[in-house]
């Protein structure tokens, strides 16, 4: 499969703090790919360097064959970037932020209108609103419609999702698998891990290092352990309490419960860790093996990375 972008070895620093680390990724015509990560995980770094914004320290990014460095207005002209910070100008109503951003590109919204159309339409009964007066979901649509006027092959949405509500946030996935039918490559991050399930493929990401590259099932798929939750009456010192136990990999707190992961070959046992921590005092010792979500897998890579 020819790539659509190709990011080779790429580094980047802002004085001492390394933002990106040797990062090398292919991302593939047409595909839905995820970049994941908490805050300073190199996401945005990623990104501006990718659209041309920003140069590498080192490394090479082509676009559709196009280099970041050489062919940057080639590449600016193919691609739609919705930035974190809402890119919207704030006093203009809905239809002017629209209207200048197919300007800026040359093209008209009644041009590529069937492109964003489903989108649109959601929030064209305010389009004489000024930008600013839009609800969050709302201002999520106006900023996709305008990354998507001049009809990109690629676009790259930073954390488009962040800070939106819940319904907003699934409605707007529902729109990126759909740009997927008209070809368009989609770069989108989010720091939320349960978005990555809904890519075609991630890349987890920390502090500048890129701890693994694939599908989400085979990241779920590639999880070592054996993993367990365990609730019980008496939280607070349960995680000591279960190292000590023994042969545990990891204990952390996860919502309501503590996951913590065990070697398959370490001879664990659940009912020696129940009659164990029921002879310690825990009561109501709610144990039982799951299978691991991203969130899980991620957090065993980082301590493998030692990160
Ligand atoms: N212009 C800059 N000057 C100095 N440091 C920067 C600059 N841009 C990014 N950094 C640093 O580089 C690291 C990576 O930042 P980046 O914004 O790429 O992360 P991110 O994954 O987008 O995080 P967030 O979730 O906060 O948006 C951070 O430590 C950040 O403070
Ligand atoms: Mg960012």
């Amino acid at each position: 499969m020819p790539f659509s972008i190709d990011i080779a070895n790429v580094s980047k620093s802002f004085g001492k703090v390394k933002a990106l680390n040797d990062v090398s990724v292919s991302v593939g015509k047409g595909e839905l790919f995820g970049f994941i990560g908490p805050d300073g995980a190199g996401k945005t770094t990623l990104f501006r360097i990718v659209t041309t914004l920003l140069l590498p320290d080192k490394g090479k990014i082509t676009v559709n064959g196009f280099d970041v460095e050489k062919d940057f207005k080639s590449i600016r002209k193919i691609t739609g970037y919705m930035p974190g910070r809402f890119s919207l100008y704030m006093d203009l109503t809905v239809q002017e932020n629209l209207n200048f951003y197919a300007g800026i590109f040359n093209t008209s919204v009644k041009e590529n209108y069937g492109l964003i159309k489903d989108i649109y339409s959601q929030i064209e009964p305010f389009k004489n609103r000024r930008a600013g007066d839009l609800s969050g979901g709302m201002k999520q649509k106006l900023a996709l419609s305008c990354a998507l006027i001049h009809k990109p092959d690629i676009l790259v949405l930073d954390e488009p999702t962040t800070g939106v509500d819940a319904v907003s946030r699934m409605e707007f996935w529902g729109i990126l698998k759909k740009m997927k039918n008209y070809g368009i490559t989609i770069l989108v991050s989010t720091p939320y891990m349960s978005e990555a399930s809904l890519c075609d493929k991630i890349a987890l990401m920390q502090n500048g290092n890129l701890l693994s590259v694939a599908t989400p099932d085979k990241v779920i798929n590639d999880y070592p352990y054996k993993l367990f939750k365990i609730r019980t009456s008496s939280m607070q010192n349960l995680p000591g309490d279960i190292k000590s136990f023994g042969n545990i990999k990891s204990v952390y707190r996860f919502g309501d419960y503590i996951h913590f992961a065990v070697d398959g070959k370490s001879g664990f046992n659940e009912r020696d860790l129940n009659r164990y921590l029921t002879e310690t005092g825990y009561r109501n010792v709610e144990l039982e093996k799951i299978n691991p979500d991203i969130e899980d897998c991620f957090l065993e890579l980082m301590d493998k990375e030692g990160l």
